[in-house]
């Protein structure tokens, strides 16, 4: 199991569930954060006012997939988010210890998704 982080464009959110759920990847939490990459906000400001310093406003995706949805997981992500720009966002992978569905008890893959 793996936990997909990414960071994308609040535009971008739309599109990016949209390729996302075209793999059969619908479970995920969606937060809006503040971030900065390697530009510190500088080139970007066009495209978004800069909330705190040099941080703006992105979209953070959490989800949580078995083994076999990581690839098609990333490739949607990029497909929905890529404008070839700086500031597109970045994806994080991270190997998932558990999963616990809370309502069954079930653990593991069978209760990922
Ligand atoms: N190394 C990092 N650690 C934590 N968050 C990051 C990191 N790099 C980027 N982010 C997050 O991703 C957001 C988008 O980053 P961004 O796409 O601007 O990355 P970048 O490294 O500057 O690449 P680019 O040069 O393509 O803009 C940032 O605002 C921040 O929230
Ligand atoms: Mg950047």
């Amino acid at each position: 199991m793996k936990l997909i982080i990414a960071i994308i464009q609040p535009h971008k959110l739309e599109a990016v569930k949209r390729e996302l759920e075209a793999v059969e990847v619908n479970l995920m939490t969606v937060t809006n954060v503040l971030g900065q990459g390697r530009q510190k906000g500088i080139t970007e400001i066009y495209r978004g006012a800069k909330e705190i310093g040099n941080l703006l406003n992105k979209v953070r995706l959490d989800i949580a997939v078995n083994e076999s949805f990581v690839e098609p997981a990333i490739t949607a992500i990029n497909k929905g988010a890529r404008t070839g720009n700086l500031g597109d966002g970045k994806i994080f992978i991270i190997d998932l210890h558990e999963c616990i569905r809370i309502s069954s008890g079930e653990r593991g893959g069978t209760a990922i998704g």
